[in-house]
């Protein structure tokens, strides 16, 4: 039988690949970590946009990026969870900011239009997210987005394999793990689209603290899906499990714990008119 994840996602029909019920203050619990590929992200970025959107904006923390690169720019930020427009809204001083709730896949920019799409950490929670991606492409003269790489790293393979023994599996039959894109196939997809491309990626070492660093990392984003689709009497057993190995793969040292992080980056422009 396959578990619904509870989504907050307000149009989901699928109960087999999800954006989590999402907690803002534990996303944020590494937001520099997390924070940094949006402002390395926007660097590349060329022109000077009047209206930009930040699909899957989440709590808003990273509005003051786009601000300081583009002082007097419109700004959407769109997310599909409640709680993250929650937070983003609370905390918006700005008047030229504005907040939306609404899923990328159905999504398209109110007139005027956007000149930018930016993304930072979305996309891979999108089903069919290329053809979600091929869409966008056509109706913004920029399209830039930044995408962990990184299922297939031990994080991901032991969630998959403590998931896989019983009496987890039974409660996760069905269950869609998400797997990655690489930056290539982005490229060859928008380039063929006849995008100007810029593609590029980048491991990132992150040095965590604490105990039971990488769960505390994977569970405000990577692992919510399987840990909110296990019963509740089940996941704290589950994640006992999954912390142990965890704490094998990736061993804490005087320094603190490293989790390398690939992440994928795309810039694609249409050409300009001749
Ligand atoms: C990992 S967080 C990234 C948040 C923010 N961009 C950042 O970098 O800190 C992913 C965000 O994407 C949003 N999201 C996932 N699927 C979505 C969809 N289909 N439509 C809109 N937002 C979505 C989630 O609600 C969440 O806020």
């Amino acid at each position: 039988m396959t578990k619904s994840p509870r989504s907050a996602s307000p149009r989901s029909a699928s109960p087999r690949l999800t954006s989590p019920q999402w907690d803002p203050e534990r996303y944020l619990a590494f937001a520099d970590e997390r924070g940094r590929p949006f402002a390395e992200l926007v660097q590349r970025v060329p022109g000077d946009p009047a209206m930009i959107v930040d699909l899957g904006c989440g709590p808003g923390q990273l509005t003051h990026i786009l601000r300081a690169r583009w002082p007097s720019a419109q700004i959407i930020g769109v997310d599909s969870s409640p709680d993250m427009i929650g937070k983003a809204l609370a905390g918006n001083t700005d008047p030229r900011v504005a907040y939306e709730l609404a899923d990328v896949s159905t999504w398209t920019p109110t007139l005027p239009g956007a000149d930018l799409i930016i993304s930072n950490a979305m996309f891979q929670w999108v089903p069919d997210q290329l053809a979600v991606i091929k869409r966008l492409a056509d109706v913004t003269d920029t399209l830039a987005f930044q995408v962990p790489n990184n299922f297939d790293s031990p994080s991901h393979a032991l969630m998959r394999e403590v998931a896989g023994r019983s009496p987890y599996a039974e409660h996760l039959d069905g269950f869609a793990f998400r797997t990655g894109v690489g930056a290539e196939t982005y490229l060859d997809m928008l380039a063929g689209l006849g995008r100007e491309v810029d593609a590029w990626e980048t491991t990132y070492q992150h040095i965590l603290p604490g105990e039971d660093a990488v769960f505390d990392w994977v569970s405000g984003t990577g692992a919510r899906p399987v840990l909110q689709a296990l019963p509740d009497d089940l996941r704290p057993r589950f994640e006992a499990e999954y912390k142990a190995a965890l704490r094998v793969a990736y061993p804490r040292k005087a320094w603190g714990t490293v989790l390398p992080f690939a992440r994928v980056f795309v810039v694609a422009q249409r050409p300009a008119a001749v």
